[in-house]
């Protein structure tokens, strides 16, 4: 079985329905609210773990949360190496989705893993498969992580979102890097090498070939990113090349977008796979 370590964050993400983003000075009424555990990296652990890997998780959580996030691991068959901030507030997230499924996504961090936290997962790294990394933690959490990985030839592949500067030393110690398309235009061409490019409703693009996405009837896409990072980790970690992979992830992200919220969409592999068989 494929294994997969993820760093990243978890806590609340509270959503709120309206029928359209605020203009200068406007208060909107919700339409609907609704919180569940997320955050890119425990999204993509989630995700990971549905498509059929073994699953590690390394966050950090303060003591308002840290219980709910043990919990959450545990019920999801994720192994959860979580780090107690004691006395700072867990990661939050507000976003609003509008009528037409898209997002505004606002993130506090809240507590934050330091590079010391990642020693109680170095084992977990070295005997991964793929290392998957977002921008939600510290770019020195990350980059102990990496040195990790390195020395044992285990693949990284970097989510850069939040975008932030990627450096070109860095980037080339990592295997794969998956921005979106405001990503990839904020770290530039000059520093991305291995990439493939999520192009929202368009598919992905990689090798220079764009994969479409999926035809599908469009309700939230919060968590399409990282549906498609988490399932496109368990490919390449089983050996599938890119492309292979590429198709895997559109499909599994374009289902994600057909459902609200985040978790509860992010599809099993029996369904990415009959998804697959019917087109
Ligand atoms: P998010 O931040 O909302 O998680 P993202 O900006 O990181 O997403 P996108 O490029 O918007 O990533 O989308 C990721 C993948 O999700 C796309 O490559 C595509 O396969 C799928 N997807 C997104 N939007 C749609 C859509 N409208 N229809 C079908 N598939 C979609
Ligand atoms: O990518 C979607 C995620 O980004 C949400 O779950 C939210 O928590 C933010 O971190």
């Amino acid at each position: 079985m494929a294994k997969i370590a993820v760093i990243g964050i978890c806590g609340n993400s509270t959503f709120m329905t309206v029928d359209h983003f605020h203009q200068n000075g406007e208060t909107l009424k919700a339409d609907s609210i609704f919180t569940e555990l997320g955050g890119k990296g425990i999204n993509q652990a989630v995700a990971a773990k549905r498509f059929g890997a073994e699953v590690s998780f390394l966050g950090a959580a303060g003591a308002d949360c840290i219980n709910s996030c043990k919990e959450f691991t545990t019920k999801n068959a994720i192994n959860g190496f979580w780090v107690k901030k004691e006395n700072e507030n867990t990661a939050s997230a507000f976003i609003l989705t509008d009528k037409n499924g898209e997002n505004r996504v606002t993130v506090y961090r809240g507590a934050e893993l330091c590079i010391d936290d990642v020693e109680i997962f170095e084992d977990e790294i070295k005997s991964s498969d793929v290392l998957l990394l977002q921008n939600e933690v510290p770019e020195a959490v990350n980059e102990k992580a990496i040195e990790i990985a390195n020395e044992s030839n285990v693949k990284v592949i970097l989510n850069p979102a939040p975008a932030r500067t990627l450096k070109k030393e860095l980037c080339d110690k990592i295997y794969l890097v998956v921005p979106n398309e405001q990503e990839k235009e904020f770290i530039g061409d000059a520093v991305l090498e291995n990439c493939i490019t999520t192009l929202g409703s368009k598919g992905c693009l990689v090798n220079g070939e764009i994969i479409p996405a999926i035809k599908t009837n469009v309700v939230d896409t919060t968590g399409a990113g990282d549906t498609f990072c988490g399932v496109l980790a368990v490919c390449i970690a089983e050996g599938m090349d890119l492309k292979t992979s590429c198709v895997r992830a559109v499909t599994a992200s374009g289902l994600s977008v057909s459902k609200k919220h985040v978790i509860d969409s992010i599809p099993k592999r029996e369904e990415v796979e009959r998804r697959m068989k019917n087109e």
